[in-house]
């Protein structure tokens, strides 16, 4: 199996590791396949995500594919992070080996479940936004 030095780099080095105190909204999902578990963090103000986080109990793919989408989401709006899939973690990260294809799904349902979490504290709707598939890991 092969990574891409940037997936290999992210995992040595993950940008964004940690919890955020004051967070707007916290996302966590798990892959009941492989067990895996990613906790994102955001904090959002006047619509804008200004700081991501995240912990991740994970393979190095999915440590790589957290790293990445907190930086992806970073200064973009709402609107703009519903349009960061999993395919575009993996684009920025120069690719996935297609096994490790569902690491970046994580990544991706974190990201919206943080979000899901915001819209409920706030009592807003967002566009396209659909309810996390899995509370199971919710503590
Ligand atoms: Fe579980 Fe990568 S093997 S997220």
């Amino acid at each position: 199996m092969e990574y891409s030095e940037k997936v290999m780099e992210h995992f040595m080095n993950p940008r964004n590791v940690g919890e955020i105190e004051d967070a707007s909204g916290i996302g966590t999902v798990g892959n009941v396949q492989c067990g895996d578990i990613m906790r994102v963090y955001l904090k959002i103000e006047n619509d804008i995500v200004t700081d991501a986080s995240f912990k991740t109990f994970g393979c190095g793919a999915a440590v790589a594919t957290s790293s990445m989408a907190t930086e992806l989401v970073k200064g973009k709006t709402i609107a703009e992070v519903m349009q960061i899939t999993n395919k575009a973690v993996m684009d920025a990260l120069d690719g996935l080996p297609p096994i490790k294809a569902h690491c970046s799904v994580l990544a991706e349902e974190a990201v919206q479940a943080a979000l899901w979490d915001y819209a409920q504290k706030n009592g807003l709707t967002i566009e396209g936004l659909k309810p996390p598939k899995d509370h199971k890991h919710e503590h």
